[in-house]
């Protein structure tokens, strides 16, 4: 499992390599695939060489929230991130294998690359229909930092992306799914709609095995979460929060807005 994880991560093809994480998912579930094994992953996945990367502070504004350029450019923004959550989610299972984690670990972690391989699909083939395509616009260099900074530690992996940044995407989405449908756009907003769903189980998924974790080595998980977002988390959590979501995926208020 952990090889063949490590193979999407150094697949550079945007469409190939979310095939190859739905195909992941596909051959964990019918048993072609049944040891954990150990390979340890790429230090930067593979990229194809379009979208050109920027620093965040490089990168061009979004244009009007509902023009069609506005869209395109919101589209391709989700498509990218989705591409380096496909990678984050191989890198989960790969990097680190070796820790004798149970099944369901990976049974949710092969989950969560499949539906982050379709969510990309999804938008790649949307940008199509639209006249543009994944790779026209450039791309965030700094989605890949909160990997680099926790690949030494699955908690503190498990407390930024699935609990800072996967949750982040929770309280952003909704207002993008109106300003979407408001600007008549129904087929995005029904992606976006259908990737906000999924994306819920992601932090629950992030959460329950952060809880798991927490229990096995005796940590109170609130503090913890805590302690670990003021040491690996440059930004600071911003407000307001989509509670309805967080508390469906099983975070209580409590670890994002602590009593001062
Ligand atoms: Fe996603
Ligand atoms: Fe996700």
């Amino acid at each position: 499992m952990s090889a063949a994880a490590a193979s999407v991560l150094l697949c550079a093809d945007a469409d190939a390599k979310a095939t190859a994480a739905q195909q992941l998912s596909a051959l964990w579930k019918n048993g072609s695939v049944v040891k954990i094994g150990y390979a340890r992953p790429p230090d930067r996945p593979a990229r194809p060489d379009k979208p050109e990367l920027r620093a965040p502070r490089d990168m061009p504004k979004r244009g009007k929230a509902g023009s069609e350029t506005g869209r395109i450019a919101l589209l391709h923004a989700l498509a990218h991130i989705e591409l380096n959550a496909i990678d984050l989610a191989c890198d989960i299972i790969a990097r680190f294998a070796g820790l004798e984690l149970p099944s369901a670990y990976f049974d949710d972690w092969v989950k969560v690359a499949s539906e982050e391989g379709l969510h990309f699909s999804l938008l790649s083939k949307r940008l199509k229909e639209l006249g543009s395509c994944y790779g026209q616009h450039p791309g965030h260099d700094g989605l890949w930092e909160a990997a680099q900074e926790t690949g030494h530690d699955l908690l503190a992996r498990l407390a930024i992306v699935p609990l800072v940044l996967e949750a982040r995407g929770l309280d952003v989405t909704p207002t993008m799914i109106k300003n979407l449908r408001k600007a008549g756009d129904i087929q995005s907003a029904e992606i976006l709609e259908r990737i906000y769903i999924d994306e819920i189980g992601h932090v629950a998924i992030g959460q329950r095995w952060f809880q798991h974790l927490c229990a096995e080595e005796g940590l109170e998980p609130e503090e913890t979460w805590q302690g670990l977002v003021k040491k690996h988390f440059k930004g600071s959590l911003k407000p307001p929060f989509n509670d309805e979501a967080r508390q469906l995926a099983g975070v209580p208020i409590s670890y994002y807005t602590p009593a001062t």
